[in-house]
């Protein structure tokens, strides 16, 4: 279970602050889809950066199976990540020169995953996501909606306890955006965590459990 309690996160610029997140609480049962939804700007990225313990929160408690992430040393933190957390972020970040089936693979590599083996579960997943066809092509050649299910793939690909999809379907067709869905649902194991953030009606229809966030505040709905 992921718990997150009146979270607030204030950014200090030269001149100014940004009240990112003033007051954020969610409660993610394992085996269900939490999608938290609400405008660009809202705090939805900060939010999902706190629990993936890249910030920590000025205020408040995140707490994961009875860890408190946002107290986690950096060293406890590299475990958390390896041994639970699959964070398919917003930004499509790929490495541009590495072939595509490496690039969703790479979690398993560095885990230690033969390449064979790792390649055969990348490939799995790029079958389920239509990007078959890209496997072994360099990063760099494949369009926006195709490097978003690369890194879809890549959050997958290592079967986390604790997934945080931020926006998903972003430059994404509806057909593909279907392959997306039942990709993520299938994944949902039993003891599987999964937030999933979005504008998007399409996702927000389905999930089991919706909160929306305005100006960095939560509602459950
Ligand atoms: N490092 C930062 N420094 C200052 N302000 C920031 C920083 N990161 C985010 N913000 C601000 O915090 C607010 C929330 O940003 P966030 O990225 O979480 O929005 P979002 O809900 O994910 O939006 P979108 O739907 O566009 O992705 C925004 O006003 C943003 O400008
Ligand atoms: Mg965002």
């Amino acid at each position: 279970m992921l718990t997150v309690k009146n979270v607030r996160k204030t950014y200090v610029l030269r001149n100014m602050t940004v009240q990112a997140l003033r007051d954020a609480s969610l409660v993610a049962e394992p085996g269900e889809i939490t999608v938290v939804y609400g405008p660009s700007g809202s705090g939805k990225s900060v939010l999902f950066n706190l629990i993936a313990g890249f910030e920590r929160p000025d205020m408040g408690e995140i707490i994961y199976n009875g860890l408190r992430i946002d107290r986690l040393t950096w060293r406890e933190l590299i475990s958390f990540r390896r041994g639970s957390l699959g964070y398919c972020m917003q930004k499509n970040i790929i490495f541009p020169r590495m072939k595509v089936v490496d690039n969703i693979a790479l979690p398993l590599l560095i885990r230690g995953v033969n390449r064979v083996e790792a390649r055969r579960r990348a490939e799995d997943l790029a079958r389920k996501l239509n990007i078959e066809y890209t496997l072994y092509r360099e990063g760099y050649t494949l369009s926006g909606g195709e490097q978003r299910r690369v890194v879809l793939a890549r959050s997958l690909v290592t079967d986390p306890h604790l997934l945080l999809i931020d926006e998903p379907t972003s430059g994404v067709d509806e057909e593909n955006k279907v392959y997306i869905w039942k990709t993520i649902k299938e994944r949902v194991g039993g003891n599987t965590v999964t937030l999933i953030a979005t504008h998007d009606e399409f996702i927000k229809e389905r999930a089991d459990k919706l909160f929306k966030i305005e100006r960095g505040i939560t509602m459950n709905i």
